[in-house]
């Protein structure tokens, strides 16, 4: 079991604070919604815990399994297991799906970190990456697990691809690398029914009990197909309140003008 823990972060980007004392804290095997009004930080909360070197921690700690990750590149957070699905993700034209995928896992294995003196290939080319057909194995065996056509790994990643076949690449990205957090952005993204089939198929298949999500929602709808554990809500930069799955029934009636309401700072003033 794994514990992801964020305890009172103050996060600033170009001196003005986002996060203001963001408490949370995310086990293997349970499913946490946030939900929160659109500017409030969710995205800012999600790129803080996954590295982002564009932010500034000026208070607080992220820890797994009780080590702060603080101090730790994006890329040595993602080994230690933490994974983060954009909110929009970037199309890189002329480098396939495969050849991304295999890089990724090669690094999250710790393939390229490998002297060719242990690895035994010195100077073959790709070396120190997961060799090639161990991973066309495991990648066939994952594209037919969760319905993704083969042709995918031949094209350019994200290249051209609709809403639905990008929410398809990540799944399958968190399905090869498997992540012990991963983190959904999915706010306002638009997502059409196809697309919101796929990641809540998706997330349903991939939480284990080995494995935390992290899902970051505007709207309920996706709630709807995913059945968190717990709801939390955020505003103006920090966790309002964490409940069961009803917490999300009430905002969808009652909206984010109930939140302003009670946790705003005319409500703290008062
Ligand atoms: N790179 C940035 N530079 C300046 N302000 C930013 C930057 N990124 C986010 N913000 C500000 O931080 C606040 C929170 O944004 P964001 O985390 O995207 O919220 P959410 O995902 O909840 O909609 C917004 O007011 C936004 O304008
Ligand atoms: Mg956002």
């Amino acid at each position: 079991m794994s514990v992801l823990e964020i305890r009172n972060l103050h996060a600033s980007v170009e001196d003005s604070e986002i996060l203001k004392g963001v408490n949370l804290t995310l086990r293997s095997g349970e499913i946490h919604a946030l939900m929160g009004p659109n500017g409030s930080g969710k995205s800012t909360l999600a790129y803080v815990i996954a590295g982002h070197p564009h932010y500034t921690i000026t208070e607080g700690d992220i820890l797994i399994d009780g080590e702060s990750i603080l101090a730790m590149e994006a890329d040595d957070r993602t080994k230690a297991g933490v994974f983060l699905a954009f909110q929009y993700p970037v199309a890189v034209p002329g480098v396939s799906v495969a050849n991304f995928l295999r890089t990724a896992v090669s690094n999250v294995r710790g393939y390229t970190a490998q002297t060719p003196a242990v690895s035994g290939r010195g100077g073959v080319i790709g070396s120190n990456l997961m060799p090639m057909r161990e991973f066309r194995k495991e990648l066939t065996d994952k594209m037919k697990e969760f319905n993704v056509d083969p042709s995918f790994a031949r094209r350019y990643l994200n290249d051209g691809f609709s809403g639905g076949e990008k929410k398809r690449t990540e799944v399958l990205q968190m399905a090869m690398l498997e992540p012990k957090f991963a983190i959904m952005d999915e706010s306002d993204s638009g997502l059409d029914i196809d697309a919101l089939r796929v990641v809540s198929d998706g997330i349903n298949k991939l939480a284990t009990t080995e494995r935390g999500f992290l899902v970051i929602t505007h709207y309920q709808r996706l709630l709807n197909y995913v059945k968190p554990h717990y709801v939390s809500i955020f505003f103006d930069g920090r966790v309002v309140m964490t409940g069961g799955p009803e917490v999300a029934h009430t905002l969808e009636e009652k909206g984010y003008g109930w939140v302003e309401r009670e946790f705003g700072a005319e409500a703290v003033a008062a």
